[in-house]
């Protein structure tokens, strides 16, 4: 190999065809933003200066081109141009502070005031917040909607509707939506698809090609991937990424370069960990469904979860994240499980290299559906431990639920 060739390894340009692993390893690794090194370096930018006022006038704000701070430095367009590559499809990345900003950014890019949204009733808790709150104060209206309800999506689509809001795996509840048929009914009417695809990332489920117009992410989890930076991104195809960048960059929307820097970095070795998280996450809900506390085990490839056979069906893999029932018992029983957990750190998140447990009351936010269960819900984040430590853990934790109940 020549000179020549080895000085565009890792140029971006060259990964568009190859397989996804190959992507997250050499995407957005385009050279005149890396140097000589492996991976572009931390650019920090308020100012960006200009040779001439004729190089000034002549700049605009546009993804890869110098103009101001906050629209980006080689170290945000790596990242989002990597991220980009790993959706067949896409035509852009925005990059935002928190995986709730490109939520809610990507709400604002599609709605405005007398629109209605349809909105999954198994939404992350603070994105229902943002469209009973904001979106209302706005003139937008919310419809919940059965995030079982697949093609039968069509009966709600009223004259005002100009969104579909998904969120598949559904946060704690783990319900697997049917994209292809949401995103049949919505193509041809206007009506932007918009996915929150933290749980499988793109690597287990290409969004963009399954249909949907704006795919989020928050990079805080698996991409990230330790549970030590904050950031969110969305990807859009052609039709909504032009209105995508302009509505982000009016509302001032930016991440810190060392943050993208950290998700970049995570980026990299986000496929091994994700298989890993995938194996342990698979062997401790498998042993928990024979384990006479669980009353039932909402892990999207086991057969008990709402939703398996289109996980089977479309998805690539399946991440750490699942809920479980218990068997009887009420908050206070559940709360002495979860506090005899001594591996499972008991905080917000998921995605890092930590095992994690947050209880969690379906029940009170649902308004679409009712949650029914035998027993509380937990829900479980699989770290990177020894899958058999963990099960020895949870075995001593449901000893104790045992005693208590
Ligand atoms: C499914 C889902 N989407 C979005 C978010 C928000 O991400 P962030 O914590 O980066 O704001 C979370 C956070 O837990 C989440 O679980």
């Amino acid at each position: 190999m020549g000179r020549r060739s080895r000085d565009s390894q890792g140029d971006g340009a060259g990964v568009k065809d190859k397989r996804p692993d190959t992507k997250l390893v050499h995407g957005g690794r385009r050279k005149e933003w890396r140097g000589r090194t492996v991976a572009p370096p931390v650019h920090r930018a308020s100012t960006i200066l200009f040779d001439s006022v004729a190089e000034m006038r002549a700049a605009a704000p546009r993804f890869g081109q110098y103009y101001y701070g906050l629209h980006g430095t080689p170290t945000h367009w790596a990242l989002a141009e990597a991220l980009t590559e790993m959706e067949p499809g896409a035509a852009g990345t925005m990059l935002y502070s928190s995986g709730l900003a490109a939520v809610t950014a990507a709400l604002l890019s599609v709605l405005s005031a007398g629109d209605e949204l349809l909105m999954t009733d198994s939404a992350y808790g603070p994105t229902r917040r943002f469209c009973d709150t904001f979106l209302k104060r706005y003139g937008v209206t919310t419809l919940y909607y059965d995030p079982l309800i697949g093609a039968g999506i069509s009966e709600l689509i009223g004259e005002r509707t100009k969104a579909i809001f998904l969120e598949s795996p559904g946060s704690l509840t783990m319900e697997v939506q049917d994209v292809p048929a949401i995103c049949a009914a919505a193509k041809g009417k206007g009506i932007a698809t918009l996915l929150d695809n933290t749980w499988a990332t793109p690597l287990f489920f290409p969004a963009l090609a399954a249909g949907i117009d704006l795919s989020i992410l928050a990079g805080t989890k698996y991409i990230g991937g330790h549970a030590d930076v904050m950031l969110g991104s969305v990807t859009a195809n052609s039709d909504w990424y032009p209105t995508l960048e302009r509505t982000s960059w009016d509302l001032g929307q930016s991440v810190s370069p060392d943050d993208a820097w950290l998700c970049s970095r995570g980026l990299r070795t986000m496929s091994v960990r994700l298989r890993q998280h995938e194996a342990s996450a698979l062997r401790i809900a498998r042993w928990l469904e024979t384990q006479p506390q669980v009353a039932a085990v909402l892990h999207p490839a086991l057969p008990d979860c709402p939703g398996h056979e289109i996980w089977k069906r479309d998805f690539k893999g399946a991440s750490g994240l699942f809920a479980f029932t218990l068997k009887g018992g009420g908050d206070s029983e559940r709360t002495r499980f979860i506090e005899a957990l001594e591996l499972f750190g008991l905080g917000y998140s998921w995605g890092g290299y930590e095992s994690l447990v947050v209880p969690a009351d379906p029940e009170r936010i649902r308004t679409a559906t009712r949650w029914e269960a035998e027993g509380p819900l937990v829900r479980l984040q699989i770290g990177l431990e020894d899958s058999d430590d963990l099960i020895e853990d949870l075995a001593a934790a449901l000893g104790a639920y045992r005693a208590a109940s």
